[in-house]
């Protein structure tokens, strides 16, 4: 398989799969996560505009939840330009975020050789982010994640001597060899069609798809991701996220 040497070059074929089939549990009650309301439009609708905006991205397959993808199609139709509708097919998810990876993935025509995995989760992330990602498997990477520094200190943490009791420390990683983790992940379309089957195959569950090519012996590499990449996971991320757009939109940031 040629790999392509420049996201803006005639040979680069890459798509992007958006899991976006979660229930959003974290978040609290109402409806799925990817749904829920970011200024003025659904959290998924920022998410799939980043991407077709990026001019790496030759289409998006979004992987809704089974009972909404009508539901999903008509509001993408209804929210995003003819050039994004243009790029865009809507398909059913799994249990799991990585069963509904394996989905979008089963969707891509043959001719794309590099997929970009992006939580609708992160409606957030910079282009410059997505381009860089598609740029560094284009050089010749089979997977690529987008990671910051850690603000916190990790501690791992063991079992209570006795259910209740306090968790005792265990060990402290040393911080400044940790990374937090975001997406959009790149990978060779070859590679990560290969780490989802076998995933399959021996019962393996990872909480990203770079973690199943970890796990299977490939390589993955890391570029700067950024603050605004984060992922809407709880209440007070929403706030946040309604914060950064606010700070965008005043400054014209579109
Ligand atoms: N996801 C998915 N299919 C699932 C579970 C998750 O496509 N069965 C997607 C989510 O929609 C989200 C991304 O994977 O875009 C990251 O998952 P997460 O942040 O955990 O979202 P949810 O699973 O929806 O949230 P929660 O775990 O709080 O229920
Ligand atoms: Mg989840």
């Amino acid at each position: 398989m040629a790999i392509p040497t420049s996201p803006k070059g005639p040979n680069l074929n890459a798509a992007a799969v958006v899991p976006a089939a979660g229930r959003g549990e974290r978040l609290g009650p109402g409806a799925p996560k990817a749904l829920r309301d970011l200024g003025g439009v659904p959290i998924l609708v920022h998410a799939v505009r980043v991407l077709a905006r990026s001019r790496a991205v030759g289409r998006v397959v979004v992987v809704a939840p089974a009972d909404g993808v009508a539901e999903v199609r008509a509001l993408l139709a209804d929210a995003l330009g003819e050039r994004e509708n243009a790029v865009l097919v809507v398909v059913p998810g799994g249990a799991t975020r990585q069963e509904s990876v394996r989905a979008g993935l089963a969707a891509l025509p043959d001719d794309v050789d590099v997929v970009l995995v992006h939580d609708a989760a992160r409606p957030l992330v910079p282009v410059d982010v997505v381009d860089a990602v598609a740029r560094t498997v284009a050089e010749g990477a089979e997977a690529v994640v987008p990671a910051v520094p850690l603000a916190d200190t990790v501690k791992q943490v063991g079992a209570p001597a006795v259910p209740g009791a306090p968790e005792p420390v265990l060990s402290t990683p040393d911080r400044s060899t940790l990374r937090a983790v975001q997406t959009p992940q790149g990978f060779r379309r070859d590679v990560l069609d290969r780490v989802h089957t076998k995933a399959v195959a021996e019962g393996v569950d990872a909480t990203d798809d770079a973690g199943l090519v970890e796990r299977f012996g490939g390589r993955v590499v890391v570029v700067p991701g950024h603050e605004e990449a984060f992922k809407v996971t709880r209440p007070l991320d929403l706030v946040l996220a309604e914060a950064v757009l606010a700070r965008r939109r005043s400054r014209d940031e579109f």
